[in-house]
């Protein structure tokens, strides 16, 4: 099963990353995970929209290839970051990669919500594109500093316990959802 991560996260550091990353790892003998390279999307124009640049019908044809997405996304402002917003309305344009495809969310964020707002405004974009957001499994990271190792690694057992049963949980929501 090929799943592609986006990082809602463009900064070197970004803990949304390191937990993709980990996750990728965790899960290495159920799912293949590949992040997908968003950092060199131009901003979304419609003008361009039938004629994107390469990188744009580059990184849509990953997702097209998917078999699910995998959104790790930090809050910015009550919201998902503008970084990720644009990667999303490419995708929604056009050929529309992102309709019926299976959606899997995470967020971390060292506040308290745990990326709660950001999230409820991802699951509402996503039903505009057509996504199949996996319901429920709501995967809320919060004072994440405090769940990480020096190198920023979960190591957090209940959360790690949560992920386990999420990622279970999808990977039924892709086979599921797979004929529609
Ligand atoms: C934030 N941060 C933040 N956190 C939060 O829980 N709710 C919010 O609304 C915001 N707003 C916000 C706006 C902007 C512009 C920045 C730069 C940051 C803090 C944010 O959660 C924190 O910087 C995370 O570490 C960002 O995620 P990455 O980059 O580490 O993945």
């Amino acid at each position: 099963m090929k799943i592609v991560a986006i990082v809602g996260s463009n900064r070197k550091q970004s803990i949304n990353k390191k937990l993709v990353e980990l996750l990728k790892e965790r899960y290495l003998e159920k799912v293949e995970i590949e992040i997908l390279p968003i950092e060199g999307l131009p901003m979304y124009n419609q003008d361009d929209e039938l004629t994107p640049a390469e990188v744009v019908i580059h990184v849509k044809k990953i997702v097209a290839a998917s078999d699910g997405v995998l959104i790790a996304t930090p809050e910015y402002n009550h919201a998902i970051p503008a970084f990720l917003k644009n990667a999303l309305d490419w995708f929604s344009r056009v050929d529309k990669v992102m309709m019926k495809k299976p959606v899997m969310i995470v967020g971390a964020t060292p506040g308290v919500l745990g990326t709660v707002r950001a999230q409820v405004n991802l699951r509402q974009i996503l039903a505009a594109m057509g996504a199949l957001t996996l319901p429920g499994n709501e995967v809320f990271i919060n004072a994440v500093h405090e769940k990480v190792d020096e190198a920023g690694k979960l190591t957090h057992e209940p959360t790690l316990g949560f992920l386990d049963t999420v990622m279970n949980n999808f990977i039924d929501w892709v086979e599921k959802t797979k004929h529609l």
